[in-house]
């Protein structure tokens, strides 16, 4: 079986990728502070920001691949504390990337649809980027330090949507609570992206990886839609009304650090390499809904 490390295992999409890779890898499920229970892989806390620590994890487990995820993802604490997005989104990617080249292991790098300035959209992969905030430009920074210790690393710039193994709350399931609790829910009409299933990323991630790509490739849903229509999307799903989402614009949030406005992700080089191409909006939501109504007690019985 591969040897299968997974940083930031207890995160939106690092969950995902334990829960899908369970009986098909030999897995090292890595996070910071969260303990997870171990139940056919092995765990480890460790804190990457502490460059040596990279070192050690991958000597140990000599993996046959990394698979990257963990980072800081808070977008506004990364604009407060540049200098913790750049020491553990930056230092850290390349302090694995060099042990990772040391010990022969391949590399899969999670970057972000956030690394263009969102004011055309419908990016691929050869399109200029331009971040507007610490958080994106860490990790187009990341990028590059990545790809300077592995000339051949595969890079997947994302956008995803699921259930968190942690009580933390992604857009999907802030919405939901927002409309169980009867509150009228904002959706941001001017903001575009192509989210997919986080349960879906995972497995194309695990197929992408069998393949043994390298380069950059966009991973995302094949359909473009706005924040405001995610919402009333999952409001559907899930039986609410979506007249419950009320739209309005980002600027009305306030928020801490620039954004930008339409980050949607074109993935025909993945397409070409797959296949076939990634589910919709639609469809993901339900595989989610899906997911909640069978899976999600095992999925959860992954916490310690
Ligand atoms: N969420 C999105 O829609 C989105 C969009 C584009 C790109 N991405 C990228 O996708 C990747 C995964 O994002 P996510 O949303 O799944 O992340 P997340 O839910 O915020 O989880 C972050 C993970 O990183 C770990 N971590 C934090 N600080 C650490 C440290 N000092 N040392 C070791 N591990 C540490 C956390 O462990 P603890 O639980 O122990 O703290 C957790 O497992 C990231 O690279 C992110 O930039 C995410």
């Amino acid at each position: 079986m591969t040897r299968l490390l997974i940083t930031g295992a207890s995160g939106l999409l690092g969950g995902a990728l334990l829960h899908r890779g369970l009986n098909t890898a030999d897995i090292l499920a890595c996070t910071h502070d969260t303990r997870l229970h171990p139940q056919g892989f092995d765990t480890r806390n460790i804190d990457l920001a502490v460059e040596f620590h990279a070192k050690d994890l991958v000597a140990g487990f000599k993996p046959d691949w990394i698979c990257h995820c963990a980072a800081l993802t808070d977008v506004d604490l990364c604009q407060r504390q540049p200098k913790s997005a750049h020491r553990l989104n930056v230092a850290a990617s390349g302090a694995l990337a060099r042990a990772a080249a040391d010990y022969g292991a391949q590399f899969l790098l999670i970057s972000t649809d956030s690394v263009f300035d969102g004011s055309r959209g419908r990016y691929v992969e050869t399109d200029a980027t331009g971040p507007l905030n610490e958080y994106a430009a860490s990790k187009l920074e990341a990028e590059r330090r990545v790809r300077g210790f592995l000339p051949e690393v595969l890079i997947a710039r994302v956008n995803f949507y699921g259930w968190n193994l942690k009580p933390k709350r992604s857009l999907a399931e802030w919405v939901l609570a927002q409309l169980e609790a009867g509150v009228s829910v904002p959706g941001w009409t001017d903001v575009y992206f192509t989210p997919l299933f986080n349960m879906d990323l995972a497995d194309c991630l695990n197929a992408m990886m069998a393949r043994g790509l390298s380069g950059t490739y966009h991973v995302a849903g094949s359909e473009r839609c706005s924040k405001y229509e995610f919402a009333r999307a999952v409001a559907a799903e899930w039986g609410h009304d979506p007249e419950a989402i009320r739209p309005t614009e980002m600027a009305t949030a306030g928020l801490g650090a620039p954004r930008p406005l339409d980050t949607s992700l074109r993935c025909d080089k993945l397409y070409r390499e797959l296949g076939h191409v990634l589910p919709d909006l639609r469809t993901g939501l339900r595989r989610m809904r899906n997911f909640v109504e069978s899976d999600l007690s095992a999925f959860r019985s992954l916490l310690g």
